[in-house]
């Protein structure tokens, strides 16, 4: 199957009250990690690139990568995406070079400066088939370019407002997730109400995304802490909360930072364990495997789209 774009596997993911997981690539082991978990899971897959990725491995490289995945599993339904794209150039060099759905982040902007980035977006994406995320609200902590200080969550009335006027094929939303490993102080809240009123605001079927959804799971924190780390008072969305979010039209889940929890607790274990080895493949192989155990993991029991390709 070539790289397709998001619209059937968000159909059948609304229908089905289920989600489709996206994941940050970043290198080849990421790619290998979230592929093979989904090939072993037969589910569908969101690899995601944003604007750092492109800068660390090269737009080239990454679709090199992602093109010798689905060469080496033909049966994977993969949609490749940027994540946050920050500017309608990037978009557009992104849907110039075959990306099957971009995400312009204008979340920073005044409501109407949002809407006048997103449509334009959206006007230069659909005549050549590409998908448009677009985002209302903000996600409290650091997106790439945007600090937020808090949250600003997205208004359902506005959401209505913004996706007739932009035009936008599906709507992150801010429901109380933010990015990174450090969501929450207290006790994990997302604002369901709220999530149900956007969705009762858009027409039937219309997909939500929710970004900052890691789980930050404690497993590899303190395999971090362990081996030398220092992430202290870590903590992410709680799993049943995503469960609830994808029968509520959420189709889409973003997932990163557990994958660089992953990576960098093997990693830190490893180099504890063996302090005499230095072949990059023998820690590399283990993150990697790590990356690939999360990310099945997620499908199955968090997104529940396995056997769904
Ligand atoms: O939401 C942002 C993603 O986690 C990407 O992070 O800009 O460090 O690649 P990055
Ligand atoms: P996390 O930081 O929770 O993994 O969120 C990732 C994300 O939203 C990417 O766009
Ligand atoms: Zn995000």
């Amino acid at each position: 199957m070539p790289l397709i774009g998001p619209r059937e596997m968000f159909k059948k993911a609304y229908e089905g009250h289920y989600a489709i997981g996206a994941f940050n690539v970043n290198d080849m082991e990421i790619v290998q990690g979230i592929t093979w978990a989904a090939a072993e899971e037969k589910s569908p897959v969101i690899l995601q690139v944003s604007a750092g990725a492109r800068k660390y491995a090269g737009q080239i490289y990454i679709m090199k990568l992602v093109a010798a995945a689905l060469e080496e599993d033909p049966s994977l339904p993969v949609v490749v995406h940027l994540d946050h794209g920050p500017s309608f150039e990037m978009c557009k060099d992104c849907i110039d070079g075959g990306f099957t759905s971009v995400m312009i982040d204008g979340s920073h902007l005044p409501f109407e400066e949002n809407i006048a980035l997103t449509k334009k977006v959206v006007d230069y994406a659909h005549p050549r088939g590409v998908w448009v995320e677009a985002e209302l609200g903000k996600l409290a902590g650091v997106e790439e370019h945007v600090q937020n200080a808090d949250h600003v969550y997205t208004d359902p009335e506005e959401a209505k407002v913004f996706v007739e006027r932009t035009g936008c094929d599906s709507l992150a939303v801010a429901i109380g997730t933010s990015h990174g490993a450090y969501k929450f102080k207290g006790d994990a809240k997302l604002d369901f109400p709220r999530l149900e009123k956007i969705e009762a605001m858009l027409r039937k079927g219309y997909p939500l995304v929710l970004h900052g959804a890691s789980s930050v799971p404690q497993k590899f924190v303190e395999m971090c802490n362990e081996f030398g780390g220092k992430v202290g008072g870590a903590k992410g969305v709680p799993e049943e909360m995503l469960r609830k979010a994808a029968t509520m039209g959420v189709c889409k889940i973003n997932v990163d930072t557990d994958i660089r929890l992953a990576m960098t607790a093997k990693i830190r274990q490893f180099f504890v364990e063996h302090p005499d080895q230095f072949d990059p493949r023998s820690y590399l192989g283990p993150a990697r495997e790590a990356v690939k155990e999360m990310v099945a993991h997620k499908i199955r029991d968090v997104m529940g789209s396995s056997g769904k390709a």
